[in-house]
């Protein structure tokens, strides 16, 4: 088995194992011995995962998605774990482990997700999705893999699986754990509330703890400490029983993809404000101190546009951009078709246009709240001469994470044992619909110490993961296990 390992854009070099990865090691930790020892097996089993394409939204991919778990099983089993189990669900399984070492120590429950998203566009992908693939980039010069779910969240949660091995290993653990790897987080894990329900003894702890989000950059540490709601809605535009010739028509008849793209403009003001009527009612207004604090947080904005090749930003004015990202709901167009896509030229005027948007809410907005006022706007705005019909696909709600806790204080010292730094708390842009649902039928709090950056292309076509991450984290969880037991 050869990785091939990439210097920028030349191909070339290296065939596992010959690989040897720079390790900047100042203080030689236990953990950073059995790190050392291992790593390229760590690297192995985590390319083994990451070969299995297990895509939640697409039913195509069934067999792969249960092939992961039955991965993660035999890895949590393999790592020291007691009682693990596929459970199964009326969707994807949940794969479920503990150690339990003192019922009186406190208990860590460790969420993840092994589910992956769709990785279409394949076309831009340098090397195909699921052939895991070292390449250096410029803000991972020890290698990053590229893989989809490299780092969302493959990469993120098999590092609580080493770091577990690795406590068990060294006689390390010194709390209980319990972990919930989930498989359906990408399409809104529409069952993990109900399991959570029914497996409340089962999963009592004092914390859960998540790598699923992002840090600043390698040497700026952050720990997210809210994510955004989602209300995710697809609308149809009906115009005309079926398609006409658009020379025939055109003119007198309404053309809905002329209609829907009307409609979808009107939905922001010239300031980039969202125009739905009663939008923003609930939204909770940060004060000038708190927004202060938050644009505290090291943001290079020259490098933003380098790396996303854009002249300028964009949004709404007067808030930056961690403000645009992190406090502020926002509304956009996810995908959008309808009519004549095909070679050439065809003269149609379509009976059908159709798109799906997404709104990230804030505090203190409700998805089932936002998706109806939505939904009525919506119908309001359009005109006779086409039939609107939206549909409200899966939500999930905004959270704020406390950075008082116990828990809070232990991830931020975790990362600041083994970064040098403290980490600076910010709020993540994304969505993770189960941390509102933990709290509220579960009754806990979240840490969310992820280890990924928002440049690793999540979600995007090149999706990847560092290597200097991947370790870090692996290293970082057993700190933050020793620092949340004490
Ligand atoms: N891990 C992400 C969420 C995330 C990424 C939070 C980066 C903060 C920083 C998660 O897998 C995700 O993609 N969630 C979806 C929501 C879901 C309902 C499809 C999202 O945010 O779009
Ligand atoms: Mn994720
Ligand atoms: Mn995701």
């Amino acid at each position: 088995m050869g990785i091939l390992v990439y210097e920028d854009n030349e191909i070339f070099v290296l065939k596992y194992p010959h690989l040897t990865f720079v390790l900047k090691n100042n203080n030689m930790s236990i953990n950073q011995d059995y790190i050392n020892t291992n790593k390229d097996r760590f690297l192995n089993e985590l390319f083994e995962l990451l070969r299995i394409p297990s895509i939640s939204a697409d039913p195509a991919y069934k067999n792969d998605v249960h092939k992961a778990a039955e991965f993660v099983k035999e890895k949590m089993i393999a790592a020291g774990a007691d009682d693990v189990e596929v459970c199964p669900t009326a969707g994807n399984p949940i794969v479920y482990g503990e150690k339990i070492i003192d019922a009186s120590l406190p208990t860590v429950l460790v969420y993840g997700h092994y589910d992956v998203q769709p990785a279409v566009p394949l076309e831009f992908w340098y090397t195909p999705p699921f052939e895991p693939t070292i390449r250096k980039t410029a803000v991972h010069p020890d290698g990053a893999i590229f893989a989809r779910g490299s780092a969302d969240d493959k990469g993120q949660f098999y590092m609580h699986l080493k770091a577990f091995e690795l406590m068990m290993q060294t006689n390390t653990l010194p709390c209980n754990v319990k972990f919930m790897i989930e498989g359906e987080e990408e399409v809104g894990s529409s069952n993990l509330g109900k399991f959570c329900i029914d497996n409340k003894d089962r999963l009592k702890a004092d914390v859960v703890l998540i790598s699923d989000t992002s840090m600043i950059a390698n040497d700026v540490p952050s720990i997210d400490t809210g994510l955004r709601g989602l209300s995710y809605v697809e609308v149809e535009v009906t115009g005309p029983n079926r398609d006409l010739h658009s020379g025939v028509y055109g003119g007198a008849v309404a053309n809905p993809i002329n209609i829907l793209a009307k409609m979808i403009a009107s939905l922001h003001d010239e300031h980039n404000h969202i125009t739905i009527p009663g939008f923003y009612d609930k939204v909770l207004e940060l004060t000038q101190a708190e927004r202060a604090e938050l644009n505290k947080a090291p943001l290079d904005l020259t490098d933003y546009k380098k790396d996303l090749a854009i002249e300028d930003v964009w949004g709404e004015t007067s808030y930056t951009v961690l403000e645009r990202t992190g406090i502020r709901p926002t509304l956009d167009v996810n995908g959008i078709w309808g009519g004549y896509i095909g070679e050439g030229a065809k003269t149609v005027l379509p009976s059908k246009a159709f798109a799906k948007i997404s709104m990230r809410l804030v505090p203190n907005q409700t998805s089932d709240e936002i998706t109806a006022l939505f939904k009525k706007h919506f119908e309001s705005i359009a005109p006779k001469g086409v039939k609107v019909e939206v549909k409200p696909h899966h939500g999930g709600e905004p959270v704020v994470t406390p950075t008082d806790s116990k828990a809070y204080i232990a991830a931020a010292k975790a990362m600041e044992t083994t970064f040098g730094k403290t980490p600076i708390p910010t709020r993540g842009g994304g969505s993770i619909p189960i941390v509102a649902l933990f709290e509220k039928e579960l009754g806990l709090k979240s840490v969310l110490m992820g280890f990924g950056l928002d440049s690793d292309a999540l979600h995007s076509p090149n999706e990847h993961y560092g290597i200097f991450n991947y370790l870090k984290g692996i290293e970082t969880i057993p700190y933050f296990f020793k620092y949340f037991a004490s």
